[in-house]
């Protein structure tokens, strides 16, 4: 593009970039996932093969949807807000290229080297030293991008996103130095630094707030920029939107402990954890609320807009799972649903009714503008897909609380004499149709995935250079 290197249009290479490999990737990690779930369905499915056994496959989905399809969608967003908030190119184009080649590198090494069973064994941190390096690089480097743009604004304020968006970062990389202190004994194999139950807890303290800042704030970030966008309706209160940012980093950081009910941590550790996550739902809904407010006035965009409607559906799903998370976080309910599939559910009701609905609707607002397009190829397929993602959903929720509160109840079942009621295979039988309801839930979602890359590629051979030259120009006058 001729504008590409001009300080007076903003960088939307990287965000077309980052944009287009979220779908192909959210393709990709979620058809794992529907495989993963099949294989608990029907066994034979681990074609008794190392490679494609579920204990393989299953770091994989996890990684390719964390970070891979979450990752892409955080950086084609947050690329786009800060530019557009402040008003400013992003800092450096060759750094900005980096940060997609590099982020997409760590993501194939994945994919190479969990089926061939190289891992570091820490949930969500499970590749090995020469990749964590090279994550650790990229994301630096990322930080830098961000904030630089954020340094070099032409606005006065910065814009709340930004906020959210920065604070993800930061903590993304204080927690994937601290939790990736390892000491490697081959290329391939490493020891944590940290033993026992210090590890444990460095452990849920870096899953814990990967979830946190991750998986929230970074999807927050953009829930303030595309919800009010979308709706054509201004952010519900600005103030609420500072302490809702102030209470959720004090308290997040606080919560991992809940991962490690009963077991050897400190019990006033446990305790303090489980506390921490009961005050959480008040930020938690403090932010749903913001979100859903600004769509005061603006209810009835809600019959004709589909991409409206996933962006307050993910705010309606976000509220449901961060009240369940505190109501999980009580140990006397934990000790029912640790262990069981109550804990999947709870997680996919995060993962796909925010997550993925989140960045879903932010990237049907998004792609059509960075691609020179009024407007996505076909709206009447962003309804399918939303019906299919939010049908999928409930599918996949109701069947885990189902077979988590069976499993629950059916482990602790004694008998008189105290002896147990049931045996695991009997839970297990009992999970059965469960995980049947499951994989079809997942298809459905991931039927609704196709539709969007369908969608995305037609609107991609559709674009208009010309116009989304135009569209990039930074404003000459800013408003302060
Ligand atoms: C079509 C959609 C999806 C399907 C069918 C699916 C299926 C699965 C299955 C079968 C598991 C293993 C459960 C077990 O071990 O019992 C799993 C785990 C997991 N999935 Fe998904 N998944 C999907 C989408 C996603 C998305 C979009 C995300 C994140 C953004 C996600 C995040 C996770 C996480 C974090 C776990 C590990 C949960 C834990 O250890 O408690 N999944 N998924
Ligand atoms: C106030 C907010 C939340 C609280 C207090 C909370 C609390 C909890 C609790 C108590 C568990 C079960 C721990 C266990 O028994 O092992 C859990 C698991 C989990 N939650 Fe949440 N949750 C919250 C929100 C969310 C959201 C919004 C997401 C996703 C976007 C999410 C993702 C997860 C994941 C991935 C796990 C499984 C971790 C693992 O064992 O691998 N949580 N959460």
């Amino acid at each position: 593009m001729s504008t590409a290197t001009s300080q007076t249009a903003y960088n939307y290479k990287v965000i077309r970039q980052f944009a287009v490999m979220t779908v192909i990737w959210g393709v990709i990690g979620m058809g794992l996932g529907v495989f993963i779930a099949a294989q608990l369905v029907w066994p034979e499915l681990n074609l008794n093969l190392p490679w494609t056994s579920f204990g393989r496959l299953r770091p994989l989905h996890t990684n390719a949807v964390i970070f891979a399809f979450g990752g892409c969608a955080l950086f084609a967003t947050s690329y786009y807000v800060v530019q557009r908030t402040c008003q400013a190119r992003l800092i450096s184009d060759s750094l900005a290229a980096f940060t997609f080649w590099g982020w997409q590198a760590v993501i194939v090494l994945a994919v190479i080297t969990l089926p061939l069973g190289y891992t570091s064994s820490k949930e969500y941190a499970e590749l090995e030293w020469p990749v964590d390096i090279l994550l650790g690089i990229v994301w630096i480097t990322y930080l830098v991008v961000f904030f630089g743009t954020i340094v070099k604004r032409k606005t006065k304020h910065i814009y709340v996103g930004n906020w959210f968006f920065g604070a993800f970062i930061v903590v993304t990389a204080m927690l994937h130095i601290v939790n990736s202190m390892e000491m490697p004994v081959t290329l391939f194999k490493s020891y944590s630094m940290y033993a026992g139950a210090t590890d444990a807890m460095i452990q849920w303290w870096y899953g814990h707030n990967a979830v946190g800042f991750f998986l929230t704030t970074g999807f927050l970030g953009m829930m303030y920029y595309f919800v009010p966008k979308q709706a054509g309706r201004p952010i519900y209160s600005y103030r609420l939107s500072i302490v809702h940012f102030w209470a959720l980093i004090t308290l997040y950081i606080w919560a991992g402990p809940h991962h490690l009910h009963y077991t050897a941590l400190p019990d006033w550790a446990q305790s303090l954890g489980m506390a921490m996550s009961l005050i959480l739902l008040a930020p938690s809904w403090g932010g749903m609320i913001n979100g859903m407010m600004s769509l005061s006035g603006a209810w009835h965009k809600l019959r004709s807009d589909p991409i409206l409607r996933f962006l307050v559906v993910s705010l309606a799903f976000y509220g449901m799972s961060t009240f369940e998370g505190p109501m999980m976080a009580i140990k006397t309910v934990n000790a029912l649903s640790h262990y069981t599939d109550w804990t999947i559910g709870h997680v996919h009701a995060g993962a796909l009714g925010w997550v993925a609905m989140i960045s879903i609707g932010s990237l049907y607002h998004l792609i059509p503008k960075v691609f020179g397009r009024q407007q996505m190829h076909s709206v009447s397929l962003i309804n399918a897909h939303f019906w299919l993602a939010t049908i999928g959903t409930v599918l996949y929720i109701a069947s885990m609380w189902v077979n988590g509160i069976t499993q629950g109840l059916m482990w602790r079942a004694v008998n008189e004499d105290g002896t147990l009621t049931y045996s695991f295979v009997e839970a297990l039988q009992a999970s059965h149709l469960g995980y049947m309801v499951r994989a079809l839930g997942g298809a459905f979602f991931v039927t609704g995935m196709l539709l969007m890359a369908y969608n995305t590629f037609r609107t991609v051979r559709a674009a208009n250079k010309a116009e989304a030259e135009a569209a990039a120009l930074i404003p000459a006058e800013v408003a302060h």
